[in-house]
Order: structure tokens, then C-alpha cells, then sequence
């Protein structure tokens, strides 16, 4: 049922086939709400823009201070004379015959305005009853209900600044896609876990559908890793030492194609270490970076996880970085399984998958220092051509300025919650189709929780209001005031236990 909220009047700029404005009758209406008025065409959807009040006793500064001098009027009938004024734009119109149509004829002055009626809203906005279900548009009771096709079609970007409830989001997003019934269309999810922060998805109802990989135990299969990969892996290296390392690398992929027998880092250090065509100024600091490449204790004979385990549909994976410290070792890891899951996907050997990389501008940064681009590469990659073949990424980050322009452009839905970063707000308004500056201004004054979602997922820009988990929180992304109140505990506990002991 649809609720009377005011009236259309006329202004010097409206009503207009782009705006109108109308008097407030009902004090539930809210800046952001969608509202509906009939005009000729049909039925007339659109959202308030901003929302101003005015009282004309309240105007003139001396009648005021006068006011106040004599310790007000109670006699006064000041509160009669205010009123509210809601600014809307149109955003469309449903004809007569039920079709969606641009407006080209505005609402009539004297027209009545309603809260917009919420089936028709779920179909203007494009919700779907299979889709998945982020929580509730902001000032209305409707779920917004994201069609899967809409948001992983392509790519996702969740952008927000530190605490704002990224990885919150992305936890439902995550559930949403493992509840989802087989009939419905499932993907595997994948995701590369920064800081253990989506480790609590093993405790309670998800665990059957999860599997946790420690990052220390992942391995990369050395003699599956393609000699231009090696280039990736070693930025540092020169042209002509790539093609020295190629010849030797294809070298040992035969032999042990012969041999049926994997070879290791040290195989391959040990062959460049005898091979004398191999200049010494480029042979030494070949060696050297090689070795560092062993010193991370990634490569051995066979990939852990499998492809096949990684990428399963309606499950979980999650690839554990919270203890690794090195960023070069993250970024490898990153570029290695992000590449096999997209060359497998290829094929068809593994389901459609959402990859969701946490911290993405640490692993795809605009202006990466040599060195520090391993991963850039491959999510720029599945950036352009992943849509193709069903390979989606999402791309969790706090720092939109940072991160690669080709890969966030490619980024067809964004779902923005509070950034406050001014750098950041300008770099989403270029970044991100479909924003206009009053929404960037209600970024900076989004609370926890609270997201602006634009492109192909939804038909028109909305703010929601992210849902409860259901899953676990991860006991890494605690608050501090838990995790100290933990330590006293602990502290407590071992006094008495002395005691005790004594
Ligand atoms: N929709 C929500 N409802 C209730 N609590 C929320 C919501 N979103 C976030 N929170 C809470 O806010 C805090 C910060 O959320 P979260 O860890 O998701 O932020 P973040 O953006 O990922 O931060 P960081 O950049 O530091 O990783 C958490 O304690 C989380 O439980
Ligand atoms: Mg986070």
C-alpha cells in the first residue's frame, strides 16, 4: 500500500519533466526515499533529493531576537507556519500499460505524492527473487535484492575506508552466494584472505561449505610455472637474462615431462649455476633472486591447493595471508592461483568463480614501484576478459586511489560505503559511472553499515542498509577493546593459576 506524503506545488523550476518539488504532509519522508506521483504518462517514480524547511516567522533576524528577549511567545502560533519542502528528481515513469518509460510530460501541481509502492520499486530498480540479498534500501522495507547477473556479470568493487564494514559486506555477499540453491545458478568463491578476516565462515552453519588454506602451506608447483611467469616473478631481471632463464626452464619441463618426475628450485638454481654460456653479470644477481624466491618457501612439486580444490561451486575457499609478511610472497601467490583459476575456468574445468581479493590495491596498485606489480597483471587481466568465460572479481579496498584504474574501471557495479578521504571521494566520482556529486557528498555521511550501490547490478544508484551476518566474525578482526578485555582475562587467569601452583 502506497502512503500519502505531500503535495506537488509550483516552483520557478518546476514541476518539470527532470524535477518537482512538493510540500511535506507526512514527517516520514527522508532524503534518498523513493516516492511516486500520477501525471499524464502514468505513474511518475522518483527519489528526494534533499529536503528543506522553512517557518516565515523564523526568517526576519529582529522578530527572532525579539522572540527570544521575551523568553518566547508560547501564545505564538509559531510552529503553524512552518513547513517542509521535498526536492525530487524524476527518474522514470510507468505508463498506463505498465511499461517503464523516460518521463516527457511532469507531474501536475496539486498532485498527490506517495511513498513509492514497494512492488513496483523492486521492479523499477531491477531486484530479482533469486538475487542476492545485501540487506534493505535505505528508508524503505524492501530487500534489495541484487540480481547475480547484474553484479558478477562483470566485477564488483567494494571501496570504503578502514572500519566502514568492508568485509562485513563482503561476508554477506559471500553468504548470499553460498546459500544460493543449485537450481539458482551457484559459483565457487575464492578469497584471498589479507588479514584472517573471513575465517570465522569454518565455525558455524557455512564450515561444511568452507575450506581454509594457511598461506604457509600453499605451494606452487615450480615445474608448471611458464618461463614468462618467471618474468612476473622477477621483475628485476633483464631481457636478455629472461631468455637465458627461458632456455633453461624449458629445458627442465621436457626433461622431467621425460622423466615423469617434477624438478624443484634447487634443480633449477643448480643448472644455472653450471650453465657456462650464461654471462657472470647476469648470472649472479640471476642466482641471487632466485634464491630469494627459495627463501619463501613457496615452490616444491605440486600445487596446494589443486585447482579442482580451490574452485568448487557453492563452496568457499579461502586463501589464509594473515601470516605472511611478505608482500612479495602475497603478491606471487596471488598472481600464480588468480591466473590458474582463470586459465582453468578457460577451459570449463572448474565452475564460474568470484575471486574476492581484500586489500586489491596492495595487489593491483596505479603506480606500483618496480617490483611491486607481480599480481597487477592477472587482475587486470580477468579485469577485461574475465566476463567472458564467468570469472568475476570482486575488489575489496580502502585506498580507490591506489588502485589500478584499467582494473576498477572494469568494475561494473560498485558498492561504496563511507570514505571520508577527499583524494579517494574524487577519485570515485571519475572512477565509478553513474555518481553524481550529491551522492559523493552522502558518501562522507554514510554510518557503519551503510552503502551506496551503483551500476549494472541496479537499474538506478540506492543507498541499502547492509544486513546481520549469519556467519562467524573472524576472531582476527576483533576490536581492540575485545581483544584487551581477552588479555586481562588471560593475565587473570595465570595469576590464579600461580597462586594455585604456590
Ligand atoms: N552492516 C553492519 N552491521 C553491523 N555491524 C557492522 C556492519 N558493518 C560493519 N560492522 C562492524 O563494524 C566494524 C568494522 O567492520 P569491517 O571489519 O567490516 O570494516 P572494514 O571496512 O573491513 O575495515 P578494514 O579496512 O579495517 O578491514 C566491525 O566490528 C563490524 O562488525
Ligand atoms: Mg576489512
Amino acid at each position: 500500500m502506497s502512503d500519502e506524503v505531500g503535495t506537488v506545488i509550483s516552483t520557478l523550476e518546476g514541476p518539470s519533466t527532470m524535477a518537482f518539488s512538493f510540500v511535506i504532509s507526512n514527517p516520514k519522508v527522508r532524503k534518498g526515499q523513493f516516492v511516486q506521483a500520477k501525471c499524464e504518462e502514468g505513474l511518475l517514480i522518483g527519489m528526494v533529493t534533499e529536503i528543506t524547511r522553512a517557518n516565515r516567522y523564523f526568517e526576519r533576524a529582529e522578530s527572532v531576537a525579539e522572540y527570544e528577549r521575551s523568553g518566547g511567545m508560547p501564545s505564538f502560533p509559531t510552529a503553524e507556519w512552518e513547513y517542509s519542502i521535498a526536492n525530487v528528481r524524476a527518474l522514470g515513469v510507468y505508463s498506463k500499460d505498465n511499461h517503464l518509460i523516460r518521463a516527457t510530460f511532469p507531474a501536475a501541481p496539486g498532485m498527490k505524492v506517495e511513498v513509492a509502492d514497494e512492488k513496483l520499486l523492486k521492479d523499477f530498480l531491477g531486484f530479482d527473487d533469486c538475487g542476492l540479498n545485501l540487506g534493505k534500501l535505505a528508508n524503505h522495507e524492501l530487500d534489495a535484492l541484487l540480481p547475480l547477473n547484474g553484479l558478477l556479470q562483470k566485477h564488483v568493487s567494494i571501496l570504503a575506508m578502514s572500519g566502514a564494514g568492508k568485509s562485513y559486506l563482503s561476508s554477506v555477499l559471500i553468504e548470499e552466494l553460498l546459500d544460493r540453491k543449485p537450481e539458482n545458478g551457484r559459483v565457487a568463491v575464492v578469497v584471498v584472505d589479507v588479514h584472517g578476516e573471513y575465517l570465522g565462515f569454518k565455525h558455524g552453519s557455512y564450515g561444511q561449505k568452507t575450506k581454509i588454506f594457511d598461506g604457509k602451506k600453499l605451494r606452487i608447483a615450480l615445474h608448471k610455472v611458464p618461463p614468462q611467469m618467471f618474468g612476473e616473478f622477477l621483475p628485476e631481471l633483464s631481457m636478455g637474462g629472461m631468455r637465458d632463464l627461458a632456455v633453461v626452464v624449458d629445458e627442465l619441463k621436457k626433461e622431467s615431462k621425460e622423466k615423469h618426475e617434477a624438478y624443484e628450485m634447487k634443480d633449477l638454481i643448480n643448472r644455472i649455476e653450471g650453465r657456462k654460456e650464461i654471462k657472470e653479470s647476469v648470472k649472479g644477481p640471476m642466482l641471487s633472486w632466485l634464491y630469494q624466491l627459495q627463501r619463501l618457501r613457496l615452490f616444491g612439486k605440486a600445487d596446494n591447493p589443486s585447482i579442482k580444490e580451490l574452485a568448487q561451486s557453492g563452496n568457499l575457499s579461502i586463501l589464509d595471508l594473515s601470516e605472511i609478511d611478505s608482500m612479495k610472497k602475497k603478491q606471487i601467490i596471488l598472481a600464480y592461483f588468480a591466473k590458474k583459476l582463470f586459465s582453468a575456468r578457460r577451459k570449463g574445468k572448474i565452475p564460474p568463480f568470484m575471486l574476492l581479493v581484500e586489500e586489491s590495491h596492495n595487489f593491483a596498485r596505479e603506480k606500483a614501484p618496480k617490483g611491486s606489480s607481480i599480481s597487477k597483471h592477472v587482475i587486470e587481466t580477468i579485469a577485461r576478459e574475465g566476463r567472458k568465460f564467468g570469472a568475476s572479481l570482486c575488489l575489496v579496498s580502502q585506498r580507490p586511489v591506489q588502485l589500478s584504474t584499467t582494473a576498477l574501471s572494469q568494475c561494473n557495479t560498485n558498492i561504496i560505503l563511507r570514505v571520508t578521504n577527499p583524494y579517494d571521494i574524487d577519485h570515485i566520482g571519475e572512477s565509478c559511472e553513474g555518481i553524481d556529486k550529491s551522492m559523493l557528498g552522502s558518501i562522507t555521511t554514510l554510518r557503519v553499515g551503510e552503502a551506496l550501490v551503483v551500476g549494472e547490478a541496479v537499474h538506478y544508484p540506492i543507498f541499502i542498509k547492509v544486513r546481520r551476518r549469519k556467519s562467524k566474525s573472524s576472531p582476527k578482526g576483533e576490536s581492540i577493546e575485545i581483544l584487551a578485555k581477552r588479555y586481562e582475562e588471560m593475565q587473570g587467569k595465570k595469576e590464579k593459576d600461580v597462586e594455585a601452583f604456590l
